[in-house]
């Protein structure tokens, strides 16, 4: 299915069917929904097992998807230490994995979310590895968190607690943003759950990136 980009803006809004632009407007949510997304990268074509395995698994859960953004192309001449965001050269596309439910549906969420995280197990020996790499845009907590950390708990021991999704959203560009947010906020004043924590022992001097 080909669409215009208005078209896709529409489709991807949750207005269901026979939606027009005008209805984008409208933002107020007449349904609580809840949704679990995780995030693979695929550099080598997923073998044919691998694509059988993944539509077997789409089979059990109807409200579960995929979707597989492509990328290649002029993304391909971007390496991956060339700005934060490494992962373009190399990558023949992403995979979203989501599952969708509704508020009546609440006392289902842990079978969604057990769905999913077993799809991702599943998918393990198809995608991207050392590390498995995942987009940061999909923020998924299995991937570890941390307590929101205050300067008075700050130590080298939260940067490597924070490389372990850090180095999968980052790759090696991660020790590079420990330092620029070294430098930017040493206090981790802006912070969430899977940010990147500053640095209590990179000195002044060798804080440039
Ligand atoms: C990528 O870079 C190469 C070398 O500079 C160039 O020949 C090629 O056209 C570029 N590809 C794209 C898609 O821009
Ligand atoms: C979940 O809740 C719905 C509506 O509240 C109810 O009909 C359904 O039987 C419940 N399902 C389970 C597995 O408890
Ligand atoms: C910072 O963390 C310490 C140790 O967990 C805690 O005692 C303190 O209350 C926290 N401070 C703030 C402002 O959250
Ligand atoms: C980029 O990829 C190369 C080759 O896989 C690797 O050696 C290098 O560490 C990567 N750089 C970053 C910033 O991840």
């Amino acid at each position: 299915m080909v669409l215009s980009l208005m078209r896709s803006v529409l489709f991807f809004s949750g207005l269901g069917d026979g939606a027009i632009v005008s209805d984008l407007k409208n933002r107020y949510l007449h349904d609580k929904h809840y949704f679990k997304a995780k995030s693979d990268y695929v550099r080598n074509p997923i073998s044919l097992t691998g694509i059988r395995t993944a539509i077997d698994i789409l089979e059990k859960q109807p409200s579960g998807y995929i979707i597989m953004d492509p990328y290649g192309g002029i993304m391909n001449n971007i390496s991956n230490d060339s700005i934060a965001f490494p992962h373009r050269y190399g990558n023949l596309y992403t995979i979203q994995y989501l599952v969708e439910w509704h508020q009546e549906e609440k006392n289902r969420s842990n079978e969604y979310r057990e769905w999913i995280r077993d799809f991702y197990d599943a998918m393990a020996s198809h995608v991207s590895w050392g590390p498995r790499a995942a987009y940061v845009n999909y923020m998924d907590f299995d991937l570890g968190v941390m307590e929101l950390i205050n300067t008075s708990v700050l130590s080298e021991d939260t940067v490597e607690m924070a490389r372990v999704w850090g180095e999968k959203y980052f790759l090696n560009n991660y020790d590079r943003l420990v330092k620029a947010k070294t430098l930017i906020d040493p206090n981790n004043v802006f912070k969430n759950q899977q940010g990147i924590p500053p640095s209590t022992t990179i000195g002044l001097e060798a804080r440039t990136f």
